[in-house]
C-alpha cells in the first residue's frame, strides 16, 4: 500500500495554480513515457520573475501533487532561481513522497525548465527580429 503525507493528499486535493493560460508568456511539457504522465506548465514573466504560474496535468495523484508545488515554489522566484528548484526541494516541500512516487517529482521540475528555456528562446528569436 502507498502511503502519502498529509501535505501531497493536500495539494492532490485542492492543487494551487491549476488551470490553463492562454496568454501566457510560454509554456513547458514534460511527459514520462514509463507511466504515461504528462504535464505542461504556464508562465508570465515580469522583471525577469515568474509572475504567474499555472499548469495541466495528466496523470497520477503524486504527479497532481508535485505539479501543485513546483507551482507554488516557483511562483514570484526569479528565472535563475526557478531553474535551480530540484526534485528533492519539491519533495522535501511535501513532506516525502513514497518510493515508487520519486519519479513523479521529474515532471515539474522538467516542465519548469523547460518552459524558462522556451521563454528565453523566444525573447531571443524577438530580438533577432527586430534587429533585421
Ligand atoms: Fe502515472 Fe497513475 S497515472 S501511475
Ligand atoms: Fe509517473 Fe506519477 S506515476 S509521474
Amino acid at each position: 500500500m502507498i502511503i502519502y503525507s498529509e501535505k501531497v493528499i493536500e495539494h492532490f486535493m485542492c492543487p494551487q495554480n491549476a488551470y490553463s493560460m492562454p496568454d501566457a508568456d510560454a509554456e513547458g511539457s514534460f511527459g514520462d513515457p514509463s507511466c504515461g504522465d504528462a504535464l505542461t506548465i504556464f508562465i508570465k514573466v515580469q522583471d525577469n520573475c515568474i509572475k504567474e504560474i499555472s499548469f495541466l496535468v495528466f496523470g497520477c495523484c503524486a504527479s497532481i501533487a508535485t505539479s501543485s508545488m513546483t507551482s507554488v515554489l516557483a511562483k514570484g522566484k526569479s528565472l535563475d532561481d526557478a531553474l535551480k528548484i530540484s526534485e528533492e526541494d519539491i519533495i522535501k516541500a511535501l513532506d516525502g513522497l513514497p518510493e515508487a512516487k520519486v519519479h513523479c517529482s521529474n515532471l515539474g521540475v522538467s516542465a519548469l525548465r523547460n518552459a524558462i528555456n522556451n521563454y528565453y528562446e523566444a525573447i531571443k528569436t524577438r530580438i533577432k527580429e527586430d534587429s533585421q
